[in-house]
């Protein structure tokens, strides 16, 4: 049997969306992008990953985040995301606002690691070919390379640009002083870093506290937060236990061992909270992370589409009062 052709819902962009500027920049991003590190490689249905994808956009989420070794089976989740370019999203392809990254562990041997410029470029070709794009609209620097002198892989970046492989670069990952040597760089060489992605949410503030967000937001740069409902920890995943299936489950990225009583204590306070404020507890760690202004998108992870309908809620609703956030405060004190 033939499947039907994708056809976008009509009121995607009046379906509750909000979009933030990027920085000092043209691109608006929607609040919540799509990640595709879990849950889209070789061992996903592609059925699930087309169905999350499809749903995602036909809600307004334009933007969507990967990496070259996103898997499990690296490489292959740029191979899924092909494949629903291919059947589905071709014609939407002015709409979207697609990322990918190189950095991390990918072929081996000396040149398929970290930050050298036989890496970087390398590997956006590799990417393209995977995704079946002509170019993707931002490439990222997926961590800081201590070894490699930051002008090489800058450069790398600038060129990728140059040679119409990106439309944008953007750093993730890399410590506060190296991040403003990269900005200087950047702009420098007409490629304004667009965005720098780290982790952030309710249980892991850093980036609030080292001054990466302050200088992102300084230097005109916007700010993606990844992880930002802890890998599952910020949910309602944990409350009973330990589903089969959850990423806990596969003790790889999430530890069981990490979920401790006294933890998950916590999690249950903080979904009163959410509850109090009519929100689930997924939709108000999104919240509280969209309420912070130097963040243009927060970049979510999902197992179903039902998750993604949950998560997206959290756009509705980015204010708290002094008194909830004093609440949530309280209930983390001493681990945050
Ligand atoms: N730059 C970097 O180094 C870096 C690092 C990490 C991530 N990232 C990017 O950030 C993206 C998001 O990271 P992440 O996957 O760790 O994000 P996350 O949003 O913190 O966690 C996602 C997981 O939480 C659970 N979940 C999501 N929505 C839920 C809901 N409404 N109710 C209950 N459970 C829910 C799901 O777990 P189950 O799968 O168990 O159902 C899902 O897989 C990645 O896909 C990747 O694109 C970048």
């Amino acid at each position: 049997m033939t499947e039907a052709i994708y056809k976008a819902a009509d009121d995607r962009y009046e379906s509750g969306m909000r979009y933030s500027r990027c920085g000092r920049s043209g691109i608006l991003l929607p609040q919540i992008s799509l990640g595709f590190w879990h849950n889209f490689g070789e061992t996903s249905p592609l059925s699930r990953s087309k169905d999350i994808m499809r749903f995602a956009f036909d809600h307004g989420i334009t933007s969507f985040d990967l990496a070259n070794n996103y898997g499990p089976g690296y490489g292959t989740a740029e191979e899924t995301f092909g494949q629903l370019m291919r059947k589905s999203f071709r014609p939407y392809r002015d709409e979207m606002f697609i990322a990918t990254k190189a950095g991390y562990d990918m072929w081996p041997g000396p040149y398929g690691n970290w930050g050298s410029r036989k890496y970087l470029m390398a590997s956006i070709d590799q990417s393209l070919r995977r995704m079946e794009l002509d170019y993707v609209d931002i490439f990222y620097s997926h961590r800081y390379d201590p070894s490699t002198p930051l002008e090489e892989t800058l450069q790398a970046l600038v060129d990728i640009v140059r040679r119409g492989k990106a439309l944008y670069v953007g750093i993730s990952r890399w410590p506060v002083e190296a991040e403003r040597f990269a900005f200087d760089y950047l702009r420098s060489h007409d490629t304004p870093c667009l965005l720098f992605q780290d982790r952030y949410n309710l249980l892991d503030r850093r980036v609030a506290s080292d001054g990466v967000l302050d200088s992102a937001s300084e230097a005109g740069c916007g700010f993606i937060a990844f992880s930002p409902l802890a890998q599952g920890i910020l949910t309602d995943r944990y409350l009973n236990g330990i589903p089969e299936g959850s990423r806990a489950s596969e003790g790889k990225f999430l530890k069981a061992e990490q979920l401790t009583s006294e933890l998950i204590d916590r999690i249950r306070t903080l979904d009163a909270i959410a509850r109090s404020r009519s929100q689930s507890l997924a939709e108000m760690a999104l919240s509280w992370v969209l309420s912070d202004k130097r963040v243009t998108s927060v970049i979510v992870g999902c197992s179903s589409t039902a998750q993604l309908a949950d998560s997206i809620k959290a756009v509705d609703k980015t204010s708290f009062t002094p008194a909830e956030l004093s609440l949530i405060d309280k209930a983390l004190e001493g681990i945050v």
